[in-house]
């Protein structure tokens, strides 16, 4: 009896070579980029404990109640898929001590875990590039982090708005919670079913639903930089002449609160309409509590986290996708006793950093399928007759180029056809020649 064909889990995506270029290229410059800026790479463990997820998003959040994936281990401690990379990295820097005293500017990337209902851009397993900036309080550093945000989008060919916001204190905003929960409860009928019941519990969440009737009620509601605390408010008013000196335009959202309650003080998003409804790309802001809640010195902070998979969609629909790479030359053999030949030939081509694919023993007719599947730029054949001594011959597959001679001398043919070869292949080309005598 067959087996049953297994399936992923629903919203966790497998990425083919076809894709995976594109995710290369883009995860290369934005590595590169963030090196302009002085951030360094942490890698940080996909699981961590229950506990902080809990400490550090919130217990009353969504994705606290209601997206992580728990379990428990084999000791029965309870443990969690990252939902998010925040927490991990603040634990990370408290417990390796890089932030006393430090101004350690971090990056991760990497796929984070959320039981959401999967739909075009949200995902169970997605990817995150984050960045996490240490101690350093001043306004002026919300606005390195944008800049290098508003960077980010522009390398990556994608479009969309800035949207910011102040949350103030703590203090404040508990004050701010009591004036917009008089304004909500003689509303409540009018609110969706989620936001009546997540009033009490976390009511500035009601700003952000996206359910129409929620959003009318919203636009009414007292606005929360009306009511700050005199710092926040000349925090938030820096920020703002900062993002207007570096022309950068921005929205002030009054119903901006993001979904975790680790923030503070500037919270921002880059949302776009390209991408139905999941359209934040780009989402962050500061922490300055964190740090110390979780037990580290009491250290601001401020980051973001960019969605790989929507920054690569937005790329894919304004025609920047980009096609996977194919070999430079295919080498196939004709027969057994060619095959040696073939393979060795192509391992010195490999030597001088030229992508090539063997294919082979075959017929010819087979063979020249499987250079054309291959899909490489040339391709040379080796039968009985190049064993005897006979020329190679050399073929561009798609278009007019072509050069017969010695099978030890393809680097050269190449070259004559007008390859580029790489500047920094692995060996150099001496190697080739030298190897020559040997065959
Ligand atoms: P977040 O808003 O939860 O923030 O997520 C940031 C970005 O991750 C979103 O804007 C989106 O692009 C992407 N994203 C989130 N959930 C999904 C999903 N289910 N499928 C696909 N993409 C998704 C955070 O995670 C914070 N840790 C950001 C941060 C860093 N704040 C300070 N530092």
């Amino acid at each position: 009896m067959a087996g049953k064909e297994l399936q992923a889990v629903r919203g966790m995506n497998d990425i083919f070579p076809e894709e995976s270029a594109g995710w290369q290229a883009l995860e290369g410059d934005l590595r590169m980029l963030l090196a302009l800026y002085d951030y360094g790479e942490v890698r940080l463990p996909l699981v961590e404990s229950t506990e902080l997820f809990a400490r550090a998003i919130g217990d009353a959040t969504d994705i606290v109640q209601k997206e992580m994936y728990t379990f428990a281990d084999r000791n029965g401690d309870s443990l969690t898929l990252r939902p998010e990379g925040t927490a991990g990295c603040v634990r990370a820097a408290i417990q390796a001590r890089s932030i006393r005293g430090q101004t350690p500017r971090y990056y991760y990337m990497g796929p984070m875990f959320r039981h959401e209902r999967p739909q075009k851009g949200r995902y169970r397993q997605f990817h995150q590039l984050g960045v996490e900036v240490f101690g350093l309080p001043a306004a002026g550093t919300d606005a390195e982090v944008i800049v290098l945000s508003a960077r980010i989008l522009r390398t990556a060919g994608v479009t969309a708005s800035l949207q910011i916001n102040s949350l103030g204190s703590p203090a404040a905003r508990i004050r701010y919670r009591t004036l917009l929960l008089d304004y909500l409860r003689p509303r409540r009928g009018e609110l969706c079913a989620d936001c009546r019941e997540r009033m009490e519990r976390n009511a500035l969440r009601v700003l952000d639903c996206k359910v129409p009737a929620c959003q009318e009620i919203a636009r009414m509601a007292p606005h929360l930089v009306d009511h700050l605390d005199e710092d926040s408010a000349a925090h938030f008013a820096s920020l703002q002449s900062l993002l207007t000196a570096l022309d950068i335009p921005y929205l002030v959202n009054h119903s901006l609160v993001r979904g975790l309650d680790y923030y503070n003080r500037t919270v921002f998003e880059w949302v776009t309409d390209a991408l139905g409804a999941q359209g934040t790309v780009l989402a962050g802001g500061r922490y300055d509590g964190l740090v110390a809640q979780l037990g580290g010195a009491d250290t601001p902070a401020i980051g973001f986290a960019v969605g790989l998979e929507r920054l690569l969609a937005l790329q894919a629909l304004q025609g920047r996708g980009i096609e996977a790479p194919h070999p430079l030359l295919f080498i196939g053999a004709l027969d057994d006793i060619a095959v040696a030949r073939a393979w060795r030939i192509a391992e010195r081509l490999r030597d001088a950093g030229i992508s090539v694919v063997t294919g082979g023993p075959a017929t010819f007719k087979n063979v020249m399928k499987q250079a054309e599947r291959s899909r490489a730029r040339f391709q040379a054949l080796i039968g009985a007759e190049q064993i005897a001594g006979e020329p190679l011959i050399l073929k561009e597959q798609a278009g007019e180029g072509r050069w017969q001679g010695d099978p030890e001398a393809l680097y050269e043919g190449l070259r004559s056809l007008g390859v580029d070869f790489p500047q920094h292949a692995p060996h150099t080309v001496p190697n080739f020649a030298t190897a020559r005598t040997s065959s």
